[in-house]
């Protein structure tokens, strides 16, 4: 195993035609331990492309190479990686795409919905045979008003695709292809181009309500146009899976057999035994930051699924006490599954324009249930302005810049 605190000072990327050379602070913990603080630009999306089965919108979501990283530079082909906030499971995706084996929780049932069935993409020849299947059903009726977002025989289309895909489930005759156009038709649901089934509205990892779309109708002077349901899902499904390599796809095809895919409370891992797994990276809701049921109320509609069950079992911590809590349990699990030698890389956002710094209570949990602090990561694209290294400037509502807790388990 390399040395984490070495290997973060000296890195520099390598394709990198200026190398920029780390910059380090140091952070003390309540009990006095001196924990360093490593920023530089890790990684970025223009110096490495990640693979296109990635492109699946989700609130949130991180970037491929932030699991990239982690995985390539610190496990071995056939370790166990784990995100127990999985969303649109970035870390699971990466992980199988390298070889690794994969465990995924998410509160959220979408999470894996999104996540499994790219593990397993199908024959596109296959794939339309099977679109073409599906029986268009023109007197299926929705249970709400959704007119403002659909023209009507695209909504029938929809419905007919729900229709058919719960019955396949009720029948138990649902299988990956099915699973691959359910993760599919949900991603393309609602969007802001015409690789939506839905006229122009707020970009795919949200959802207007109907009150809203109205307002969006009106304002932009706009009616939902036909949108040809088969074929919007026949051209994603090709991008998605547009530079995957045959090594790719035999790693796809081993993660697949050997996957756990949860949905349930990240505090509460059941199913991943003690001491197995050799590296999480995962990301937990900020706060009360983002509203992932308001967000999903489309997706969760189109799969049958009771948007205020998901909403019940977020974690909304409003104040840092509360978080902390949730965080303690949460980092104590993650700690029983984490083999000897393993590591838990744990990204929080600035949350709160910047005031509230979630790395500095994270450090003292992970203390506190046992991990050793190996140091504070922030992979930073922009850092110029900066005269305090601690408190590097974000950019622009954080998107630029990743804060991440790395632990050790002795
Ligand atoms: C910041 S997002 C993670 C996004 C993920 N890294 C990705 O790339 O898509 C946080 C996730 O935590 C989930 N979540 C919130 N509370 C949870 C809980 N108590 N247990 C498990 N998952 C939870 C949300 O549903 C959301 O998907």
């Amino acid at each position: 195993m390399k040395n984490i605190r070495k290997f973060l000072k000296q890195f520099t990327y390598p394709p990198a035609a200026k190398p920029v050379a780390t910059k380090q602070a140091e952070w003390v913990s309540a009990a006095g331990k001196k924990i360093p603080v490593f920023v530089n630009e890790y990684w970025t999306a223009k110096q490495r492309q990640a693979n296109a089965l990635h492109e699946v919108s989700y609130r949130a979501c991180f970037k491929p190479q932030l699991p990239a990283f982690f995985i390539e530079n610190f496990t071995q082909p056939g370790e166990l990686v784990l995100d127990p906030f999985s969303g649109r499971g970035t870390t699971a995706l990466q992980a199988a795409l390298s070889g690794r084996r994969v465990a995924a929780n998410d509160v959220n049932p979408l999470s894996r919905m999104l996540c499994e069935p790219r593990l397993s993409p199908p024959d596109l020849a296959l794939l339309k045979k099977r679109l073409d299947s599906i029986p268009m059903q023109q007197q299926l009726k929705p249970e709400m008003d959704l007119s403002m977002f659909f023209e009507k025989k695209t909504l029938a289309e929809i419905l007919s695709i729900r229709a058919y895909l719960q019955q396949r489930l009720q029948n138990r005759a649902f299988d990956s292809i099915d699973a691959w156009i359910r993760m599919v038709a949900t991603n393309r649901l609602t969007g802001h181009s015409p690789g939506f089934f839905s006229v122009y509205t707020l970009p795919p990892n949200q959802a207007a309500s109907p009150a809203r779309q109205k307002k969006i109708n009106a304002d932009k002077q706009q009616q939902p146009p036909y949108r040809n349901t088969r074929d919007i899902i026949l051209r994603k499904s090709r991008q998605l899976i547009k530079n995957l390599n045959e090594q790719e796809v035999h790693h796809l095809q081993q993660a697949a057999v050997h996957s756990c895919f949860l949905t349930g409370d990240a505090a509460h891992l059941k199913g991943i035994k003690d001491n197995t797994v050799a590296l999480t990276v995962t990301s937990p809701p900020f706060l009360d930051v983002v509203q992932y049921a308001a967000d999903n109320w489309m997706r969760c509609w189109f799969n049958h699924i009771d948007a205020a069950q998901i909403e019940a079992g977020i974690t909304m911590a409003k104040t840092l006490p509360d978080w902390n809590r949730k965080m303690t349990a949460v980092i104590a699990e993650i700690y029983r599954v984490t083999q000897s030698g393993g590591l838990l890389a744990f990204e929080v956002g600035e949350v709160r324009g910047g005031k509230i710094k979630l790395e500095e209570p994270v450090v003292e949990i992970g203390l506190s249930v046992g991990f050793q602090c190996e140091a504070i990561m922030i992979n930073q694209q922009v850092f110029t302005k900066t005269s305090n290294i601690w408190n590097v400037s974000n950019n622009d509502k954080g998107t630029n810049s990743n804060r991440i807790v790395i632990f050790k388990k002795k």
